[in-house]
């Protein structure tokens, strides 16, 4: 009778540490102070698009690339802002011409770019002054180390034109790599869109948005994710086209192990806990497995966010009652 007793509270001990810890899933292990991880940035990418823009002009151009590229927008901001009077080009000593008038002047940066070394194509905007760069882009070019990367540069002006600013650098920094400049007088600033289109095209740069898009196809029906840019992330996509078994876990996710048994995925760039919504593509590095939720779920240790299923996508994750195959391809 005694034994009967202890073996009754014995199971309801486990029942309710089972309910409050979860303890027969993985994500369970997890600690509740674990800070969040931080927001997965999407489409930050390998294109970096540095600009400084005095009264606009060039940031809109700016804008307009970072988009096209999917890569990362980044405002130079001088430590002492230019008002009109610095600006006034008709007065000889204005500070925009006295510092164009004095080849070592260096203006300082206010901010600074995080990383740069993760990027490998850097696009560097500014305005034409006097002919010229702004000496606030020399400063910006002898603050980073620009060996390896291409450099494209792009420029807005009244009427001149963007080559000699471009030439310029080019002589004066003969270690960057410095590939072409695309430039824009006033008058060619609304068909800004277009051409900056045409010359991503030519330049033969895909945008970051597209390559990070995947596919899952289920039972001959498909939809669409995108990852978010991590080294799992990166790591998911390189290994592209990829056919998956997916089971279901703990009624709140769908996983798969890679079909080589591998679990060694590249953590070197990539969050290291989450707390998954439904639609969120993860991999759970204790055990190496892909992990889509179709429920919310706690603050996980351990569990990085690769990517984010479309609207509409999740469904078709639920709605499998059995285990599945899944084929994951590049969209
Ligand atoms: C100090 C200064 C010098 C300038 N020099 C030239 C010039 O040599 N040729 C030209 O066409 N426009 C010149 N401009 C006009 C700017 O290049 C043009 O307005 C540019 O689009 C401004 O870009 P932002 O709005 O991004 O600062 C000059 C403007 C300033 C303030």
């Amino acid at each position: 009778m005694k034994q009967k007793l202890l073996i009754v509270i014995t199971a309801m001990l486990c029942a309710l540490v089972f309910i409050f810890t979860g303890c027969s899933d993985p994500e369970g292990q997890q600690g509740q102070n674990d800070q969040t991880a931080p927001p997965p940035s999407v489409g930050q990418g390998k294109v970096l698009v540095a600009y400084f823009s005095a009264t606009g002009n060039t940031e809109g151009v700016a804008e307009i690339i970072a988009d096209t590229t999917g890569g990362t927008l980044f405002e130079i901001v001088p430590e002492v802002p230019y008002n009109d009077a610095d600006l006034n080009y008709s007065n000889d000593d204005c500070r925009a011409n006295r510092e164009q008038n004095d080849e070592n002047a260096r203006p300082a940066i206010a901010n600074e770019v995080e990383d740069m070394a993760s990027y490998d194509k850097v696009f560097i905007g500014h305005p034409i002054w006097w002919g010229d760069a702004p000496r606030i882009i020399q400063t910006f070019l002898e603050s980073y180390d620009f060996s390896g990367k291409e450099v494209y540069t792009f420029s807005t002006s009244g009427s001149s034109s963007g080559s000699g600013a471009f030439n310029g650098l080019s002589s004066e920094y003969p270690d960057i790599d410095f590939v072409e400049n695309l430039h824009f007088t006033s008058s060619q600033l609304s068909s800004a869109q277009t051409r900056v289109e045409s010359w991503i095209e030519a330049l033969g740069i895909t945008s970051n948005a597209e390559t990070n898009r995947i596919s899952f196809t289920i039972g001959g029906e498909t939809v669409y994710a995108t990852l978010y840019d991590n080294s799992v992330a990166r790591d998911l996509a390189s290994r592209l086209p990829l056919t998956l078994e997916f089971s279901d876990y703990n009624s709140t996710e769908k996983i798969a192990y890679l079909p080589d048994g591998s679990e060694d995925w590249d953590l070197s760039d990539a969050p290291t806990s989450c707390t998954p919504s439904a639609g969120d593509i993860t991999m759970y590095s204790p055990w190496g497995n892909l992990a889509i939720f179709y429920r919310d779920f706690r603050l996980s240790n351990g569990l990085v966010p690769v990517g984010s299923l479309d609207d509409g996508a999740i469904e078709l994750f639920a709605a499998q009652d059995e285990d599945f195959s899944v084929l994951i391809a590049a969209a």
